[in-house]
């Protein structure tokens, strides 16, 4: 090829690269973030009256479960470096922090009545740093740590959880709530009973498949619409904010044009997300769960469906409960319709009787499950607001692991800009997507991966009992998406 023709096929090619990402301003009012968890970062696990909790339980318990031994005991000891995590937050620029509250460090057993004052103490602080430094506080209740004390009872699999549940979220409005206007209830539920109670994977580690995952989900939606019962008759006329769930999902891509793999993913969406949202929103589970569910169960022998039923009551109690939404996106996989799954021992896998995989050419990340897919952002948010009428979302958690090998993180970089690009064009889709929360604002302890996987913006050395945090690349990067509003060099207003 000449060096005549070579020079406007760069050019082309060039102008194509760089129309891949959005040069369209962010709305002033839309939110940017990060996001923690309570067991992840806190740390001081033992600390001024804490009770005992399923994560500290399940890491002390089996320590040869988690990649690297690890636990949470010490983690980044946000406990008592809080302040300073707020101080990287104003450097960052970010309009709102996502935490959670450990249950167990404000009701030691679990019972509301029974409170930890210095567990109150420190996230009255926390929250009030906030404020202080005009940093919006989202606050999930649960995010998987359980009282150890509920677990002997039971865990998600007694029903009297559920006034225990809404007894604490009472207590948690009632002390922190003049400083919250963001409230979720639960973050991803399906990981704490698919991974809790189907496959045993996660604390508390039961499996028992195609049964105790569909009874803790049953008890995790009735103690979510608990909660937001009480917020709306007790709390909003005072304290005027708002209460939501936070669901995640890959987006499931049909593999191919066919209307069998189209309807196939679609069953996937319904048995992921449609588990929690079409309660939330409809009332009730998808009707594909139930048909499925009901007939697969009735062919293994069992006198009723698998899959508890609401009653009109319950129905009519947990349509509705939500004032927003919170959706958590990392990946996305593929779908195809397949055989119907023999009928011998029961799952949800089974039940939802598809074939998930991953494309070959999706780059990876340092996370097994996590493939950069930036285009299914867009579409998870066109499928949740057309599904659901329309909701007000905010992105919750969205990030990629590295394995800190270096603190030019340009994976996490080229990430975020590709989903953020991703996340501008649905609103320009129509989607009402309101704002979005970087996973993570530092390394923190990642589950099962201990800290070997890495989701920061900032770098934490777990080696030094000081903890200190370093900013990776991606720091410099995130800053300038914030105070510029713009993805790009310049932009333009929409
Ligand atoms: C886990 O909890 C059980 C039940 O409360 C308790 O007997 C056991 O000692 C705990 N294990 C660890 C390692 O903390
Ligand atoms: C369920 O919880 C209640 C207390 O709230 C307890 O009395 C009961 O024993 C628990 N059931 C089981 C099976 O542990
Ligand atoms: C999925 O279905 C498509 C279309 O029929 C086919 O080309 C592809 O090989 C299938 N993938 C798998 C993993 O079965
Ligand atoms: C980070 O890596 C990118 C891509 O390899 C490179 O262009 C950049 O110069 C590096 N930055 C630093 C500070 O080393």
């Amino acid at each position: 090829m000449s060096s005549k023709t070579l020079l406007p096929l760069m050019l082309i090619l060039g102008i194509c690269f760089a129309d891949d990402v959005s040069n369209k301003l962010f709305p002033d009012d839309f939110m940017f973030g990060t996001a923690t968890a309570a067991y992840q970062v806190e740390g001081a696990w033992n600390e001024d009256g804490k009770g005992e909790n399923i994560w500290d339980n399940y890491t002390h318990a089996h320590p040869d479960l988690v990649a690297d031994h690890t636990n949470g005991d010490v983690a980044c000891d946000s406990y008592h470096k809080y302040k300073e995590d707020v101080a990287l937050l104003k450097d960052l620029g970010v309009q709102h922090y996502r935490l959670s509250i450990s249950w167990s460090r404000v009701a030691p057993t679990g019972q509301a009545s029974l409170v930890n004052q210095p567990g109150l103490t420190y996230y009255r602080n926390l929250l009030q740093e906030l404020r202080d430094n005009n940093i919006e506080p989202m606050v999930t209740l649960y995010h998987w740590d359980l009282p150890q004390a509920l677990q002997d009872q039971g865990g998600w699999l007694n029903d009297s959880i559920v006034d225990r549940f809404g007894d604490y979220a009472r207590l948690a409005f009632d002390i922190f709530g003049d400083n919250v206007q963001y409230w979720f209830t639960f973050n991803e539920p399906k990981q704490t009973c698919l991974l809790g109670y189907e496959y045993g994977a996660m604390a508390p580690g039961i499996k028992e498949p195609g049964i105790s995952s569909y009874k803790c989900v049953h008890n995790v939606l009735r103690a979510h619409a608990k909660a937001w019962h009480i917020y709306d008759e007790e709390f909003r006329a005072t304290q005027n904010g708002k209460l939501g769930i936070v669901i995640d999902s890959n987006w499931f891509e049909p593999g191919s044009d066919s209307e069998e793999d189209q309807t196939a993913a679609e069953t996937k969406r319904q048995f992921v997300f449609g588990w929690f949202a079409n309660a939330i929103f409809n009332g009730d589970y998808p009707e594909v769960m139930k048909t499925r569910i009901a007939e697969r169960s009735a062919k293994e022998g069992f006198s009723a469906s698998r899959l508890p039923e609401f009653t009109d009551e319950e129905i009519a109690y947990i349509k509705g409960t939500h004032d927003f939404l919170g959706v958590n996106f990392y990946t996305s996989s593929l779908v195809n319709a397949t055989s119907e799954p023999a009928i011998d021992t029961p799952s949800w896998d089974k039940d939802g009787g598809v074939l998930e995989y991953v494309s070959p050419d999706w780059p990876s990340s340092a996370s097994s499950w996590l493939k950069v897919t930036p285009w299914g952002i867009r579409k998870q948010l066109n499928w949740v607001s057309q599904t659901y009428g329309s909701p007000d979302i905010v992105i919750t958690e969205n990030g990629v692991s590295e394995d800190g090998s270096s603190l030019n993180d340009t994976i996490r970089v080229d990430y975020y800009r590709d989903y953020l690009s991703n996340l501008r064009d649905a609103i320009d889709d129509g989607v009402k997507v309101f704002g979005y929360t970087a996973w993570s604002l530092m390394d923190n302890f990642e589950w099962m991966q201990g800290y070997s996987e890495k989701f920061g913006l900032y770098s934490v050395d777990f080696t030094d009992p000081d903890r200190p945090r370093t900013p990776k690349a991606s720091v410099e990067y995130f800053k300038k998406i914030i105070s510029t509003r713009c993805l790009v060099d310049t932009c333009v207003e929409s």
